[in-house]
């Protein structure tokens, strides 16, 4: 594994801050929802399979000082807690089914003493961490029967270890084809305005010895026209069930580059950020983030004062731009009206 992202501490949660990234790695140590949601809202920890296993742990996290209260006053928690945690981003289903899933196990042993119900709880979540390491194996190894010998991947944001409990989604693909010696290049895009991919991408492909090249967003098309890149393989935040991705911002853009230049355009998820019950991606909430995160970047201003900004935090490939999908249920190719129904429960 690149790197341990987020753990259980037996009570609380600890886990990188990725905000302070790669200049120090500093871990943090998360014991009530209001911490939680700050760290989902801050991007301490970032990334769709990341969210659901902080919001499953969080509540346990939050729920632990409460292992002793009456079912009935444990159950008003649980449902305070679990209602505060599911909104704090919006557009990554990850996290709200992942309190979804936890919801059903309180429903299910509504009838559980409390301290039996709380070790029930920690249990799934710990059930979610480890299910997210093993679909992030599977989907790197799907991704494996295209990605050839030395070939050049670029990708947007960071879908690495960083965002899951295991190897990432569309960095597995890297991390597995390193494995088998194959000798991959990765090309990082920066991905402003946050820069995951300046500041978490390279860092932990040059952790594990993968070779990278960091690029700026605005050197994507001029790297294609290069010659370059074989491939972009990028993660998702939500998926629906026509195959439209909510990505990172940007991605649509890469994605019509990509198919300008004749490159193919691969999405690597796990079956948990698929939202059959969103028919397309015109569906999905894109979380909208605050102006300063545009105007001030780093450090000092670069835009005047009072400038308006809009700052959408993900944008909709449409499907038809994704030539397959890298996934824990194998490598899923158009026409995705039948081909995703392999991800269905
Ligand atoms: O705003 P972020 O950093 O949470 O956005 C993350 C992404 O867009 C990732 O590509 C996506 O969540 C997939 S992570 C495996």
């Amino acid at each position: 594994m690149p790197v341990e992202t987020i753990a259980w501490e037996g009570s609380h949660v600890r886990m990188i801050d990725q905000t302070l990234l790669p200049g120090a790695k500093v871990e943090i140590e998360i014991r009530t929802v209001p911490e939680m949601v700050e760290a989902i809202q801050s991007l301490r920890i970032r990334g769709a399979p990341a969210l659901g296993i902080a919001g499953a742990l969080g509540l346990v996290a939050a729920l632990t000082p409460h292992r002793d209260d009456p079912p009935n006053t444990f159950r008003e928690r649980f449902d305070e807690y679990a209602g505060a945690l599911e909104v704090a981003r919006p557009t990554a289903v990850n996290l709200k089914w992942a309190i979804d899933r936890m919801r059903q196990v309180a429903d299910q042993h509504r009838e559980m003493a409390t301290q039996a119900l709380w070790e029930r709880l920690e249990q799934e979540a710990l059930e979610i961490l480890d299910e997210d390491r093993e679909m992030c194996r599977k989907i790197g190894e799907s991704a494996q029967q295209v990605i050839l010998e030395n070939a050049g991947i670029l990708t947007h944001c960071n879908a690495g270890g960083l965002a899951t409990s295991g190897y990432g989604t569309a960095l597995a693909c890297a991390y597995v084809a390193h494995e088998q010696g194959k000798n991959v290049r990765v090309f990082a895009d920066e991905t402003r305005p946050l820069l995951q991919g300046s500041r978490l991408t390279t860092w932990e492909l040059m952790e594990s010895g993968v070779d990278v090249t960091l690029i700026c967003d605005d050197m994507t098309a001029a790297t294609m026209a290069k010659g370059d890149v074989d491939m972009v393989i990028v993660g998702a935040d939500r998926i629906a069930a026509n195959g439209d991705t909510a990505n990172k911002i940007g991605t649509y853009g890469v994605a019509i580059l990509a198919k300008e230049h004749g490159i193919p355009f691969y999405v690597a998820a796990p079956r948990t950020t698929f939202d059959f019950d969103t028919p397309t991606g015109a569906g999905i909430p894109i979380e909208e983030r605050a102006s300063e995160e545009v105007t001030h970047g780093f450090g000092p201003t670069t835009a005047p004062a009072g400038v308006k900004v809009y700052s959408p935090a993900f944008d909709v490939t449409p499907a038809r731009y994704v030539a397959g999908f890298f996934t824990d249920a194998g490598f899923l190719e158009p026409p995705y009206e039948t081909s995703l129904n392999a991800l269905r429960s």
